[in-house]
């Protein structure tokens, strides 16, 4: 049986991915830093990046790695040591991960690591969209995320095929953005945040788990892709369209002004704000079908 191990598989793209994968006839095996009981054809190892404990017993076992651990973004107001947290967790994994395809006798094929299109910067006045090629910004996330593509990349050297998936805006209805933009939308408020006319990334949770899938299968994906639907739609668009499908007309709509959320979130308000607009062409030029290329499709599947 073909097994993939999946680091963070406990989280809200390696649940979906798992069930995905194991409904295909896959084997998995989650690297967690918590153990837990194995259910069907899922089970779990011990590792702790913090500590550079691993079981090495999995990379012996495994057909393919997919990379998804590292502390929430948005969970927690960027302090000086939550932003730590947040390099740490990927930068020490990766590191980890290497040690161990290193040193243990292992079969390989490929490692999928996550990678976000918080690389990229806000959009340009011309409005082009960013493309894999482009340099990563200057900010916390831009460098967060160049870090944690080159902590990955020595998968390379060790003549492995290492595919990084910069993802966009997860929309499923277990977590992530989605779930924070209906809060409101249950008090009929429809919230727009800032001016509106940001542009978010988006991408179907059924969509990034197949992307993850397509990449092990395709052997001549080998690099950076993005991980977005084709079309991006700004933050008025995507509140308006939740609202009418979770509440007909039965909302107003309330504008939440950027120095309030600079209040509410601080730093991290910036990502709510920022416009970035990426290109999903590379993806679909390798044959990759989106189940949900349009925002409607996606919500139409995802509030039903
Ligand atoms: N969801 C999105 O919209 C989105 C967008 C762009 C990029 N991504 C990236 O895609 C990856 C998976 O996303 P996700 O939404 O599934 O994330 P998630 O729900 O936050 O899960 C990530 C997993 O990483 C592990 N983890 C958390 N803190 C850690 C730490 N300090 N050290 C080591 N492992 C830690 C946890 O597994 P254990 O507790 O079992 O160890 C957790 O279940 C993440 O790296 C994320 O940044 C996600």
């Amino acid at each position: 049986m073909t097994t993939v191990c999946i680091t963070g598989g406990t989280g809200l793209i390696g649940q979906k991915l798992s069930q995905m994968l194991v409904s295909k006839g896959y084997r998995v095996i989650i690297l967690s830093r918590n153990s837990k009981a194995a259910n069907g054809a899922i089970s779990y190892a011990a590792w702790n990046p913090d500590t550079g404990a691993i079981d090495n017993s999995v990379i012996t076992a495994s057909d393919y790695i997919i990379h998804l651990a590292g502390a929430g973004v948005a969970e927690k107001r960027w302090t000086k040591k939550r932003k730590q947290e947040i390099v740490n967790s990927r930068v020490l994994s990766s590191a980890l991960l290497v040690k161990a395809l290193k040193e243990t006798t292992n079969h390989v094929k490929a490692v999928i690591s996550s990678s976000a299109i918080g690389w990229y910067g806000p959009d340009a006045a011309t409005a082009k969209p960013f493309v894999e090629t482009d340099a990563p910004f200057d900010d916390f996330l831009g460098t967060t995320c160049l870090q944690w593509e080159q902590s990955i990349e020595p998968v390379s050297a060790l003549g492995i095929r290492l595919v990084k998936l910069r993802t966009g805006i997860v929309l499923s209805n277990e977590g992530g953005a989605l779930k924070e933009f209906k809060k409101p939308l249950k008090f009929g408020l429809a919230t727009i945040l800032g001016s509106g006319k940001q542009m978010i990334s988006w991408i179907h949770i059924d969509d990034i788990c197949r992307m993850y899938m397509h990449a092990i299968e395709n052997e001549i994906m080998n690099g950076v892709y993005n991980g977005v639907a084709p079309k991006p739609v700004s933050n008025k668009e995507l509140t308006l369209a939740l609202a009418k499908k979770m509440r007909g007309n039965g909302f107003i709509t309330v504008p939440v002004p950027a120095f309030a959320l600079k209040i509410a979130l601080g730093e991290m308000s910036i990502e709510v704000l920022k416009s970035t607009t990426v290109s999903a062409s590379k993806i679909q030029n390798t044959g990759f079908q989106f189940l949900y290329p349009s925002l409607d499709a996606a919500l139409n599947e995802l509030i039903a």
